[in-house]
């Protein structure tokens, strides 16, 4: 006899089944209007990957991204954030039907408060939507949530966001439809950010175990990025693209070094891990241009074949929620069955197409720069952003040609990843590397950071377009709308009008803008 909570749960089993049925139904239909369509109007001819392998008999059953729609008919909910004010949820739709994801309604639903991405959508119809990960055999849950605002990027000539996952973040869905199992054949591939990884286990996407726990060799065939060599590794330092077929991140046929899989770091990375009875692949490439490699196709590792996959599916994680690593996913799907290469470089293509770049908002101060900060108040543009070395306060400064070179030193920045949010920046200083421009009681100090996430956060201010019309302002990152400013020559985070003196209204927004500079020293 069926328990209550076996019998719902196998209601929503039945249902979920179900509603794959239907929109599978509906995609079919929808593929022959657009398929009708394209007969008589050449120009409707967009295909998005997972119309790519439709066509070619190897459907998407899953299909994630926070950053695009990966069907040209799509236009239902990417992801779902969450926003800690006041713990409601917003979902995040795409522009249009097929379009890049609308950022602006992220953007501006989070705007003063922190929003995590609760859920990733599945886009093919088969109700395979991305959740918080419980915990596993490997880790206590649930995971955590990524912060939504981690990863910027453009697509399609718009802004999006990726999922930023810190270690101990994760998504999961263990309740699939559709996805493969047993020795089923299936493909996998994801877009990733190559230069965000670590070695920890396991920045993983893909197919996992539906009980969170390590249920030996085959369990899982999921795709790895990242530099954790205890079980396999490839050319160079890494990072590499690796299958994790559970207790086991293979390179190629044999565990260990394979020659073959090489060190793969484009700033957007393809990754794809392919499998099917007796064979499997690993293919990648540059996501913003070119064709895919072989990194390795052939027969499975010992002990791996047949395989048992149980078709769950894992973000960020390892099969038994092992949680220690990093990396950002942009978008990525299951298929069903195993994709020809013809199909996978006609993805490749697509993706190429969709032209990923960083996000830039345009301003000089980003992080890599070394720079001096002016002050644009009439009384003080002679004047830049400086600390006092001796006593680590914060102010303005005047600094001509002939100041002495600790003078200049002070008013120097090197411009870093945000502490607490790597979109935005944290001034360190150049006189005294490891410190940082940071406010305490809003005021402005240069301090060593200790590491807390309260140093992170007072440190971390967002560059936006200046106050007064021109020029730059920097927000702070965990009091917004308060910006440094001058005041009496002395540094703070200041609003517009407000209970402190160096709040006043008058000359704010001359005081909080600010001209980039040459570095002084
Ligand atoms: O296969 C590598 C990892 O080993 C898996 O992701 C995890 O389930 C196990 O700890
Ligand atoms: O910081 C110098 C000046 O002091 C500011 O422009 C003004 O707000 C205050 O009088």
């Amino acid at each position: 006899m069926l328990t209550v909570e076996a019998r719902s749960w196998h209601a929503a089993r039945t249902r979920k089944a179900l509603l794959a049925v239907l929109a599978a139904m509906a995609l079919v239909v929808a593929g022959l209007l657009a398929g009708a369509g394209a007969a008589s109007q050449a120009t409707a001819a967009t295909q998005e990957p997972c119309d790519i392998y439709a066509a070619a008999g190897t459907a998407c059953v899953a299909a994630h991204s926070t950053t695009r729609a990966l069907y040209a008919a799509y236009d239902g909910p990417l992801y779902q954030v969450r926003r800690v004010s006041d713990n409601t949820t917003t979902d995040i739709y795409p522009l249009s039907a097929g379009g890049a994801a609308n950022a602006a309604t992220q953007d501006s639903f989070c705007a003063q408060t922190t929003c995590t991405i609760t859920e990733i959508f599945d886009q093919s119809g088969h109700g395979n939507n991305l959740t918080d990960a419980p915990a596993g055999g490997a880790a206590s849950g649930p995971d955590n949530l990524a912060v939504a605002s981690m990863a910027p990027v453009t697509v399609e000539g718009h802004k999006a966001y990726g999922a930023y996952i810190a270690p101990g973040t994760g998504y999961r869905d263990d309740s699939t439809s559709d996805i493969a199992t047993g020795d089923a054949a299936q493909g996998e591939y994801a877009v990733l950010d190559g230069t965000h990884y670590d070695n920890g286990c396991c920045f993983d996407y893909g197919n996992a175990e539906t009980n969170n726990d390590d249920d030996g060799d085959g369990a899982m065939e999921a795709i790895y990025f990242g530099t954790e060599k205890a079980w396999g590794y490839g050319s160079g330092n890494g990072p590499w693209i690796m299958a994790d077929m559970e207790n086991g991140l293979f390179s190629g046929q044999a565990a260990g070094y394979n020659a073959a899989d090489p060190t793969t770091s484009f700033r957007f990375t393809t990754a794809m891990v392919e499998g099917e009875s007796s064979q499997w692949a690993i293919l990648g490439g540059n996501a913003q241009s070119g064709s895919l490699a072989t990194d390795y196709s052939g027969v499975r590792p010992a002990g791996y074949n047949p395989m048992h996959k149980q078709g769950a599916i894992i973000l960020g994680i390892g099969g038994d929620n092992s949680d220690g690593s990093a990396g950002t996913f942009y978008e990525g799907v299951l298929t069903s069955g195993y994709p020809s290469a013809s199909t996978e470089a006609a993805v490749q293509a697509n993706i190429v197409a969709a032209g990923y770049a960083a996000y830039s908002t345009g301003t000089p101060f980003v992080a890599g720069a070394t720079v001096s900060i002016q002050a644009t108040t009439p009384c003080c543009t002679g004047d830049y952003l400086s600390q006092d070395s001796g006593s680590d306060d914060v102010g303005i400064t005047a600094v001509t040609s002939g100041s002495s070179s600790a003078t200049k030193a002070d008013a120097t920045w090197v411009l870093v990843p945000g502490l607490a949010e790597s979109d935005c920046v944290s001034l360190e200083s150049y006189s005294e590397p490891g410190y940082y421009l940071r406010h305490y009681d809003f005021e402005l100090y240069a301090e060593q950071n200790d590491g807390s996430q309260q140093f992170a956060q007072d440190a971390t201010f967002c560059v936006q377009p200046g106050n007064s019309g021109s020029n730059w302002s920097f927000e702070s990152d965990n009091y917004p709308a308060k910006y440094i400013r001058h005041y009496d020559y002395v540094g703070y985070i200041a609003s517009d009008g407000g209970s402190n003196a160096w709040d006043t209204a008058t000359l704010w927004t001359e005081d909080s803008t600010w001209q980039y500079a040459a570095p002084w020293a």
